[in-house]
């Protein structure tokens, strides 16, 4: 029985879909465990580009069971137009199960969402405006809905009578915006249920069955470890738990059930949204890294803030989520800069901080104390092994895991599936013949992909499908 968790360390979109569907080849069920479609995961399979906000990222394979958890708040609506855009491109999403527990997304939720935002103009989280916080609240004062309630008209009503009287006052009285009509919003939320009713299932059940036949089962996280709701930049976080003890409440398993988790980082730093950022660069260095790195969501659009690597919080982080290994993304982007500087520590009124959390008024004034790389020039885009790897960008790695305290097994240069290189699950200094390489990949990778990285998008089609 074993059980991997896929987790963001930073500030989200680090690459968490490369690295999920990269990891899925080999499982049998892949897990999206919070999150709602504020997430958009982006893989790439040959010169197709699949963006993906609420399906798990495994559902490019036809023999995975995409399950979305409980701990996941689900717009019906942007659930159904997913799944038509992927059948359109002869993705199967008959398989795809949602877990009758997950919280729905209702018209109010993002209303209220955007209403909030608004109200605090320009002083607010910089939420992606996708009813997410809300839709959470409700949750936690257990006035939400679930997905399970939209196969149940007698229930739904109930669960709608109650809550929607109150929407409706925060709504006209706070906001001054028009209340929602109660029945149009039950007649919708039905019809959302009759088009989803062969996908709603108790997928703790399914999950477990699954665990217990002995299939390997993949969660994937959204956001990241930054944003988490009690690990993150509180309140300029999101509403659920990225870290990777999410994944047990919200997917469905037990602690001991995860035999791996992966940390998933950039080889810089990005964040979308307000909040602070030590490390952000605004001159020509950030402007780099937006470019090079095409650094705007993919569910907002917005121009992400980017900055260097920060170990302060990683370090955190890989504490938080007892990493075991992790991939590092778009190392590819740093080609060209003369020099790469990590943050290892804060100078704040004269102290030198290197321990996450600190405080937010702490981090406002915080100055990074920089380790210095030298940069490199070549084009990694084409490199599949380390010896591909210039020396500079192999000392970056090697310097990285030093102050991360956690070995890079996986090595992303570009969006493609098949560019990656595998480490090692031991630090590079230690690396030692081709055997020796060769056993460490197996003890890494477990039962996780054992075919070599196939980059066909034949994969991706379902069978029979064109
Ligand atoms: P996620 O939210 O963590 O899944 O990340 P996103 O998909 O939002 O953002 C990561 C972006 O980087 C996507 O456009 C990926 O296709 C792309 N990407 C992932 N890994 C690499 C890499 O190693 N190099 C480059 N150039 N792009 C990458
Ligand atoms: P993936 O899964 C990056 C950010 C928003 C905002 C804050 C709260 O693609 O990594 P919310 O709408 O969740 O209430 O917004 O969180 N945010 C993300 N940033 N990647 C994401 O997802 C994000 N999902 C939310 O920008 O700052
Ligand atoms: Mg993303």
């Amino acid at each position: 029985m074993a059980a991997t968790v896929v987790v963001g360390l930073q500030w989200g979109d680090e690459g968490k879909g490369k690295t999920t569907d990269l990891l899925a080849e080999s499982v049998s069920h892949v897990v999206r465990y919070q999150g709602g479609d504020n997430a958009g995961h982006t893989v790439v399979l040959a010169d197709e580009v699949f963006k993906l906000h609420l399906v798990p990222s495994g559902v490019l394979y036809p023999h995975i069971t995409p399950v979305v958890g409980s701990g996941v708040v689900v717009n019906p609506e942007t659930l159904l137009a997913e799944m038509a855009t992927l059948a359109e491109r002869g993705v199967d999403t008959a398989r795809i199960r949602v877990s009758d527990a997950a919280h729905v997304i209702m018209p109010y939720h993002v209303t209220l969402d955007r209403a909030s935002e608004a109200r605090l103009a320009g002083g607010g989280i910089g939420t992606t405006q996708r009813g997410i916080g809300p839709a959470y609240a409700d949750r936690a004062s257990r006035t939400g809905v679930r997905m399970g309630d939209l196969l149940d008209p007698d229930g739904l009503r109930a669960r709608l009578e109650r809550a929607v009287p109150e929407k409706n006052a925060i709504l006209v009285h706070v906001h001054g915006l028009e209340p929602f009509d109660l029945d149009a919003l039950y007649d919708q939320a039905i019809a959302w249920g009759e088009r989803l009713r062969e996908h709603i299932v108790d997928t703790v059940g399914l999950v477990q069955r699954a665990l217990a036949e002995g299939d390997h089962v993949l969660l994937e996280g959204a956001q990241g470890t930054l944003l988490d709701l009690d690990h993150g930049t509180y309140p300029y976080v999101t509403s659920s738990n990225p870290v990777a003890g999410g994944a047990c409440t919200g997917g469905g398993i037990g602690p001991l059930q995860v035999d791996q988790v992966i940390g998933v980082l950039k080889a810089y730093s990005t964040r979308v949204g307000s909040g602070p950022f030590p490390t952000e660069l605004t001159d020509h260095r950030g402007r780099h890294l937006v470019e090079k790195g095409h650094e705007f969501g993919t569910t907002t659009g917005r121009r992400r803030r980017c900055g260097w690597l920060d170990a302060v919080p990683l370090r955190y982080a890989i504490a938080v989520n007892s990493v075991s290994s992790m991939m590092v993304n778009k190392l590819d982007i740093l080609s060209g800069l003369p020099e790469v500087q990590v943050c290892v520590g804060y100078r704040i009124d004269g102290r030198i901080v290197d321990e996450w959390p600190v405080r937010a008024g702490d981090l406002a004034r915080a100055e990074p104390v920089y380790e210095t790389f030298h940069g490199w020039e070549a084009d990694l885009r084409g490199a599949r092994r380390l010896q591909d790897l210039p020396h500079e960008a192999l000392a970056y790695l090697d310097g990285l895991e030093a102050l991360a305290g956690a070995p890079i097994a996986l090595v992303s240069v570009g969006p493609e599936r098949t560019q990656t290189i595998v480490r090692s699950e031991q630090p590079a200094r230690t690396i030692g013949t081709a055997g020796e390489q060769d056993a460490s990949k197996r003890r890494l990778l477990g039962r996780l992909p054992r075919r070599p990285i196939a980059g066909s998008v034949a994969t991706a089609r379902a069978p029979g499908a064109g």
